[in-house]
């Protein structure tokens, strides 16, 4: 059942060119459609890696579609629910998270429109939320979240690109080749530094904040080396105190207009013997130069390099936990669905 790979989680990570194609592919229906358009504010509810697909979206919807975004922990907001107005998405993998389920509830308690964005058909938060945007990832077995994060991804980029009139109809329609060849990346050096880390850090900013802290929470789930996803401006603000020739930093860092204070924030880094790791695009000398490893990702249009960037952090991810010998699959203390509050 794992197709000759070893375990099922690189099994669903390979299968992220065709599972991002097919939710391409499937669109958006009218009813969906005209909820989106609608929206004049949207407040997205999820947790864990879900959670962070929803904090990109803010990232990419608020400037590019210039509308507000807010995102909410499931678990918080219940209990601390903000003021609501305009649409509500809830987005769960499963359709079955305690959290994500209740906040859902309270919106509809509410008034407000509620979309679901899940892979499970008949899930409880298709049969709760007006409408439903299904992802096309097909049967997730890992317990941790690959195909689904950029399934996700591909529904919430498909509400920018109908935000924006279609402005990245090419992109999208394209990322799973990037994709496609980001799997054949060699990451060996990066995996052998890692393995040896007690602590890493992932670095980014605007929508490569989030994509850190996915990396991160990967690393610590699969692997159980302790990692931490921050915005890159900010560990100077405390966690520079850890950083020693023993904690890698991986840094995402690529074109745009973030690009040289990244670099900046790398010297820095670099200035306290932290080893670091960057992902640029292929071809960046200048920032090869000043990295202790750089992993090139396809110089493609940037919301293509969010897709990217994620799955050489996944991978990175899974074969530091291969090198430790560790459960890929069920890693400890971790249920594939959490159905408690
Ligand atoms: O099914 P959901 O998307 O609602 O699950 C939410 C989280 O439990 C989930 O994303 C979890 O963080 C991942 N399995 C971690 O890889």
């Amino acid at each position: 059942r794992k197709g000759g790979f070893a375990h099922y989680m690189l099994k669903e990570i390979y299968e992220q060119p065709q599972s991002f194609y097919e939710t391409i592919r499937a669109g958006i229906d009218d009813r969906v459609r005209r909820m989106v358009m609608e929206a004049d504010e949207i407040t997205l509810v999820a947790c864990g890696t879900s959670y962070h697909t929803a904090l990109v979206f803010k990232y990419l919807a608020e400037p590019l579609c210039g509308i507000p975004v807010r995102v909410e922990v499931g678990s918080e907001f219940k209990y601390f629910t903000p003021p609501l107005h305009g649409l509500v998405i809830a987005v769960s993998q499963s359709g079955e998270t305690a959290d994500t389920i209740a906040a859902l509830k309270m919106a509809k308690a509410r008034n407000c429109p509620t979309l679901a964005i899940t892979n499970m058909q008949g899930s409880t938060v298709t049969r709760v939320a007006d409408e439903t945007l299904l992802m096309r990832a097909g049967p997730e077995i890992g317990v941790a979240a690959t195909k689904s994060y950029t399934a996700q991804l591909a529904a919430l980029m498909q509400i920018v690109n109908l935000r924006c009139e279609g402005a990245f109809d090419d992109a999208l329609s394209h990322a799973h080749l990037a994709i496609g060849d980001v799997l054949l990346q060699d990451i060996h050096e990066a995996v052998a530094l890692c393995s040896k880390a007690e602590h890493v850090f992932f670095v980014g900013r605007g929508p490569f904040y989030p994509v850190s802290m996915e990396g991160a929470l990967k690393m610590k789930e699969i692997s159980y080396v302790h990692a931490e996803g921050y915005a890159a401006g900010e560990l100077k603000h405390g966690p520079f105190a850890l950083l020693t020739p023993e904690t890698p930093v991986v840094a995402v860092c690529t074109p745009g207009p973030t690009y040289g204070v990244m670099a900046s924030n790398i010297k820095e880094m670099k200035a306290r013997k932290a080893p670091v790791i960057a992902l640029g695009v292929a071809g960046d000398t200048e920032l090869a130069e000043i990295v202790d490893i750089f992993i090139p990702i396809p110089n493609t249009h940037h919301l293509v390099q969010v897709l990217t960037a994620s799955v050489v952090l996944q991978l990175l991810a899974y074969h530091t936990a291969c090198a430790l010998q560790r459960d890929v699959d069920k890693p400890r203390n971790l249920a594939k669905s959490v159905t408690v509050e």
